[in-house]
């Protein structure tokens, strides 16, 4: 296993950089090593392109991006799901420019080619220029070219660059049941994208985004200047007989105790996946919506119910590039730009067949916490982007992630527990990093 890459500059030490405990500023500063990283992890691994729902019907598509590929999601007439890449098979124009839509075929604003939705070639204006050339319209060049993998999980879609590697329901592992909680959440067991989107730009490195979302060290600190603030004016403005209204009881758990965080804790899987919470977390004491309940019930039963509501998970991370909060039905994806560029979305969820109390929940979450121009989700940008002047500076060359190293419990089946206070994610996720890296695209766990 070499360790040494010659990244066609200089020579970088993988092994060197990724530590089991420690890891080197430059994988959040260098423009080699992302570049690196686009080309061995998020050109090969499965990233999380969008949810069936973006694309109901067929002719819509959605345009997003894997790594610095330009791809569509789209729905063809017979009713397959396709992931393509956004060119023209003529001269290289992106054929689509905008995010979604719906259209009969895909044409090329540059000479006219038209394509289906699947890829295949439609029609080229004035085809008998080529007639006797090498050119061939059945040459599968001739077409938009496809993802060569992608899958969806309970509607979830994910597409890999590479030819081979695990299957997305083997890579998924241990938290395809985060999808699974989700998805089983809806009393029709269907989601839906929808409520619109936050799409802003981070001035800094994406694995900063994709770290915090389980660290369970920084909200009772970070988050003092929105959640303790929000917390101290409720009981001015309320009185303390006053029920909390929706807005304080999703911002004041932002700064509950140490030991609350601790007892959340933490759940690692192969290929930089985890969770925080489960048995509870800040989701957990949400009011009850009754007729959701009702809903829920009528559909399922109550013991089934009973089991669903009992999985109260915080952030599932898909390492690298999606993320989702089950319990308030929002998802956050990652879309690197340059080592000190990153573009974070941020999405909510109608569940099928629940009141729109529920979605008017996520939108409101996703306003009050992941929004760039509200209360929370900027006290972690801040955070990230003085991260970012700080390990671009020479005061040391080190992060630390030995918090309670050693100290990780094996649940099994590549399961691994620890409390929330621990480091164990930031080390999963650069145990995987690192074999990403230096395998070339195929994580070794
Ligand atoms: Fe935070």
């Amino acid at each position: 296993m070499a360790t040494l890459i010659d990244s066609g500059h200089r020579s970088i030490d993988i092994d060197h950089l990724a530590q089991s405990d420690k890891v080197h500023r430059s994988v959040y500063t260098s423009p080699e090593i992302f570049e690196l990283e686009m080309e061995r992890i998020w050109e090969k691994t499965w990233v999380f392109v969008g949810h069936e729902s973006q694309v109901r019907e067929p002719g819509q598509y959605y345009a997003t991006r894997i790594g610095r590929q330009p791809v569509l999601l789209t729905r063809h007439t017979d009713g397959e799901i396709y992931v393509l890449f956004n060119r023209c098979a003529h001269k290289g124009a992106q054929l689509v420019g905008d995010c979604s839509g719906k259209v009969k075929e895909l044409r090329c604003c540059y000479h006219g080619w038209r394509f289906n939705l699947d890829g295949s070639l439609l029609s080229i204006p004035l085809e008998g220029g080529y007639d006797g050339t090498d050119f061939g319209k059945d040459d599968p060049q001739a077409n938009m070219q496809r993802a060569p993998r992608f899958d969806s999980y309970r509607g979830f879609v994910f597409a890999s660059l590479a030819e081979d590697g695990p299957d997305l329901k083997t890579w998924l592992g241990g938290v395809a049941s985060s999808i699974d909680n989700m998805v089983d959440r809806a009393p029709e067991g269907d989601l839906e994208i929808t409520g619109g989107v936050f799409r802003y730009e981070h001035d800094c490195n994406w694995k900063f985004f994709i770290e915090n979302l389980n660290d369970l060290m920084h909200p009772m600190v970070t988050h003092q200047s929105s959640s303790l603030t929000a917390r101290a004016v409720a009981k001015k403005a309320l009185g303390a007989d006053t029920p909390a209204p929706a807005a304080i009881e999703i911002l004041a758990p932002f700064t509950e105790s140490y030991s609350f965080f601790d007892n959340m804790g933490l759940h690692a899987f192969d290929y930089g996946h985890g969770y925080s919470g489960g048995k509870t977390s800040i989701h957990a004491n949400y009011s009850d919506v009754p007729e959701y309940n009702e809903a829920m019930e009528s559909a399922y039963g109550k013991e089934r119910v009973d089991e669903i509501f009992a999985v109260n998970r915080h952030n599932t991370v898909f390492y690298p590039s999606a993320t989702i909060k089950g319990a308030i039905q929002t998802m956050r994806i990652v879309r690197p730009i340059a080592a000190d560029k990153t573009i974070i979305e941020s999405w909510t969820f109608r569940l099928k067949g629940a009141p729109d109390e529920l979605l008017r929940r996520s939108i409101l979450y996703c306003n009050l916490i992941n929004s760039s121009a509200n209360l929370v989700g900027p006290d972690d940008q801040e955070a990230y982007r003085r991260q970012q002047i700080g390990l671009e500076s020479q005061g040391s060359d080190w992060v630390a992630m030995h918090r309670d190293a050693g100290r990780d419990e094996d649940l099994g089946d590549g399961h691994i527990y620890a409390k929330g206070s621990s480091d164990l994610a930031f080390r999963n996720q650069y145990r995987a990093w690192k074999a990403y890296m230096m395998n070339g695209g195929q994580s070794d766990d």
